[in-house]
């Protein structure tokens, strides 16, 4: 058992053990866009490929991450920071052994964590030191200091939106929150519920020509799009992922190659174990407090 001096040593120092995870955030401005089936069906096929994975549930309002599997966790994440259990014993295991992180509704935003609960985490998530590819983070939408807290700590930012100009908007209030108090300039982008790939490309450049125009150097990496498909929506009500039922289908076709493209863009991997993800996170939390009052705003 590591002491609590030896993970607050590895956090501040900068450790570079041989794990470099890509930790991967999935985040909407719009709620209901399809970023936790996206995320379920994404760590599916990374593991498929023999990448081991780990989902973090961080959608904390509204955590669904194990309904979508029909997956009945005993204990959850509050129980590790209240020191209850070990985080070995809240993980469930989903479809081709992706690990998952569960939350449950309405638990206490990991942004307000009290130092002992922060120290709790670290430790608790050193157990994966060296033995994770991509660490899959679903949050929640918009742009609650919850949210920031997870996306700013990542290593990239998958935006999802799809062709409603709600959506689109929102994704552009996001990025621009993101780049103008956070300083992120690099953004993933996929579009979901896409009636064509036409109209997943139409949109897609879209947001990008106005990230463009109105926020100068950002870049966003367009992976693709997922055509909506009603067996995503029964594979949700009989909580399968739809991957699994379909794999021949459009949609898991299409986020197949969405993956292949993470894959071949996977960046800064050097810098990118757990502990840099969690020292981010603790920085954060003492940046995010300055921002909890910031609204969003959907003019340019
Ligand atoms: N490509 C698609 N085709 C058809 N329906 C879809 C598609 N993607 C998602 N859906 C539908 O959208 C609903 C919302 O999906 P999901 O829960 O993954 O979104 P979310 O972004 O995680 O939502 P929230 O913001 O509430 O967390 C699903 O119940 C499903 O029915
Ligand atoms: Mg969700």
């Amino acid at each position: 058992m590591k002491d609590q001096a030896h993970t607050l040593r590895k956090i501040f120092e900068g450790s570079s053990g041989p794990a470099s995870p890509q930790v991967l955030s999935v985040t909407s401005g719009k709620g209901g866009v399809g970023k936790t089936s996206i995320v379920v069906n994404m760590a599916i096929i990374l593991a498929a490929k023999g990448k081991k994975v780990l989902v973090l549930d961080a959608d904390l309002g509204l955590a669904n991450i194990d309904v979508m599997l029909g997956l009945t966790p005993r204990y959850n994440i509050q129980h590790v920071l209240d020191g209850l259990c070990p985080l070995e014993e809240i993980l469930l295991e989903g479809p081709e052994g992706i690990r998952i992180i569960p939350a449950s509704s309405g638990i206490q935003e990991l942004s307000e964590l009290t130092r002992e609960q922060q120290l709790c985490l670290m430790n608790s998530l050193d157990y994966f030191d060296e033995e994770i590819d991509y660490m899959l983070i679903d949050t929640g939408a918009g742009i609650s200091r919850n949210v920031m807290y997870f996306n700013t700590a990542a290593q990239r930012i998958l935006v999802v939106c799809t062709p409603e100009p709600t959506s689109i908007t929102d994704a552009y209030a996001l990025i621009k929150v993101l780049r103008k108090q956070y300083g992120i300039k690099r953004f993933d982008l996929v579009v979901n519920n896409a009636s064509s790939k036409v109209e997943g490309d139409q949109v897609a450049r879209q947001l990008t020509l106005v990230c463009e125009r109105f926020l100068g150097d950002v870049a966003l990496e367009v992976l693709g799009s997922i055509p909506t498909d009603r067996n995503i929506t029964e594979c949700i009500k009989g909580q399968k992922a739809f991957v699994g039922v379909h794999p021949r289908g459009e949609a898991a076709v299409r986020l197949e190659k969405i993956v292949s493209r993470l894959e071949q863009t996977s960046r800064d991997a050097s810098s990118g174990n757990l502990q840099f993800f969690l020292r981010r996170m603790l920085l954060n939390q003492v940046k995010g407090s300055n921002h909890a009052g910031y609204s969003i705003s959907r003019s340019y």
